[in-house]
């Protein structure tokens, strides 16, 4: 049985450094999860205004953010999104109320003027150079995937990120003529509980994970 004295403890071994409410800790981290089956309440371009404008201020390297999102809102995109992906991910994207290809811009040195002014006089080298863009672009729009999908619940939605698919093929189909590299698809709703995830597993503590010299 938990004590008060025991949940005092808790709170100040893991609660004593947080700047942000145990609550938002839980609600960002601690309770949210990997979702697996969506009510049918919809996802509002507001919702995904509100995460954006959250997203875009996480770093990146010079600034580039190159994480475009295509919005798979509608049947038809939604299909023929389900057919590049892996067989266990298909139903789980007809079924969300919405799903979102995350991907790297390749071509984002084009808006290095606005976005690095300091480097603006290195487009010709990026220009020259698509595999290390590719490469800048994919590290930091994975990174901002992860922003992403922390905003997504900070406006209260459930995601259920997946990367099992042909990303080749999204390339080629819906993401033809823009440039972009599908990187992993992001399924997005409000949840009842849960929403439906596996058993949590565990996670490396800090001294698991960490090395000090
Ligand atoms: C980049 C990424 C790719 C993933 N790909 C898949 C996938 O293809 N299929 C799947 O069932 N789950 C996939 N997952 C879900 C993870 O297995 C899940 O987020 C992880 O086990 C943590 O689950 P939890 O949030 O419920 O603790 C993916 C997650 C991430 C972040």
């Amino acid at each position: 049985m938990t004590t008060d004295l025991n949940l005092t403890g808790l709170e100040s071994s893991f609660g004593g450094s947080l700047a942000i409410t145990p609550e938002d800790a839980d609600l960002l981290f601690r309770e949210a999860r990997t979702a697996q089956t969506f009510t049918d309440e919809p996802v509002t371009d507001a919702d995904l205004q509100a995460a954006w404008d959250l997203t875009k201020w996480g770093p990146t390297a010079m600034n580039t953010g190159p994480l475009r999102v295509l919005v798979a809102a509608g049947r038809d995109a939604r299909e023929r999104l389900a057919s590049h992906m892996n067989e266990g991910n298909r139903q789980r994207v007809l079924d969300a109320p919405l799903s979102l290809v995350v991907a790297a811009d390749t071509g984002f040195h084009t808006k290095l003027a606005t976005l690095a002014p300091h480097a603006a006089g290195r487009v010709a080298h990026f220009e020259a150079e698509p595999a290390m863009r590719a490469a800048m672009a994919r590290t930091n729009a994975m990174l901002q995937s992860g922003y992403l999908i922390i905003a997504l619940r900070a406006v209260g939605l459930a995601v259920g990120p997946m990367s099992g698919m042909d990303a080749a093929a999204i390339d080629a189909d819906l993401l033809a003529g823009t440039g972009w590299n599908a990187l992993a698809v992001l399924n997005v709703g409000h949840v009842v509980g849960d929403g439906g995830a596996f058993p949590r597993a565990a996670r490396l503590t800090w001294d698991e994970a960490s090395l000090t010299r």
